[in-house]
């Protein structure tokens, strides 16, 4: 891998409401970059290869219990399925769960550059049995709250990832300086008109002066993660101490 996104990603969405995904896919920046081959998106529902003449893809829990838990059955073989169609030895099984690592920009530049399919496994009702555990490659969690459905989920990771296919956002410059892009939020932005109900818009921005305009910026995103992310903050001050002495 060198670093720089692929020139188009490939994903795998296994879930049973492929039906969510369809104007999701077709809208917008989305839907040109599938056009445009940038983007490919299959979807596969689980429940064709659910058990017995119901065919079904969950059951209660053992040891009793609320709700009803996804069998280990449909999704592994969906999995293989998704292998076989996707003609690579190998694609990299991603389960969507609130216990998974927190999703990031990090992650999504790391999704951006994988050269084999990724394949996002949705969940439902009280989630999945255990042992599906043994057969992903990692558990993606999109924060400390609970949806009904990975659906959602999937949704997210796949809009972060596109945008950072090379074309499929049309200004470059953007990407470069938004948050996380450095470690730290993006600065603050205003359009017309430029006065607001009496906020004035910084006379700075409209100054013409680029260096100064810069700088503003500059610390205008130093402040705002200070305050908002003081998490973030730390984060980029140890780094640009370690990089100030190498
Ligand atoms: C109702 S949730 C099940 C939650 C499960 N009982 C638990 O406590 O871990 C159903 C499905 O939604 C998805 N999901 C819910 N919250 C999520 C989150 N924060 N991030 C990613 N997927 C999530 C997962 O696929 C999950 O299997």
């Amino acid at each position: 891998m060198n670093g720089q996104a692929q020139a188009s990603v490939h994903f795998q969405v296994l879930t049973v409401y492929p039906d969510v995904f369809s104007s999701f896919l077709s809208q917008g920046l989305l839907g040109r970059a599938i056009e445009d081959g940038k983007l490919e998106v299959d979807l596969y529902n689980f429940r064709e290869f659910g058990v017995g003449k119901h065919a079904k893809v969950d059951d209660t829990p053992y040891g009793g219990g609320a709700g009803m838990v996804l069998r280990p059955e449909p999704i592994v073989e969906t999995l293989e399925q998704c292998r076989k169609t996707s003609g690579k030895d190998r694609i990299l099984k991603v389960l969507l769960s609130p216990q998974g690592e927190t999703f990031n920009q990090n992650k999504a530049i790391e999704f951006s550059q994988q050269r084999n399919p990724i394949a996002l496994i949705c969940g439902r009702f009280e989630g999945f049995d255990e042992r599906i555990r043994s057969f992903v490659d990692e558990e993606i969690s999109m924060g400390d709250f609970v949806l009904m459905g990975g659906e959602v989920a999937a949704m997210g990771v796949i809009e972060s990832v596109a945008r950072l296919v090379p074309g499929v956002i049309g200004n470059k410059e953007s990407l470069e300086q938004e948050s996380f892009g450095s470690d730290l939020l993006e600065y603050s932005q205003y359009t017309k008109p430029l006065v607001y109900q009496g906020m004035k818009v910084p006379e700075v921005l409209t100054s013409g002066n680029h260096r100064v305009i810069e700088e503003w910026r500059h610390n205008d995103a130093l402040r705002k993660t200070k305050t908002r992310r003081p998490d973030l903050y730390r984060k980029f001050v140890k780094s640009h101490k370690e990089s100030s002495k190498s």
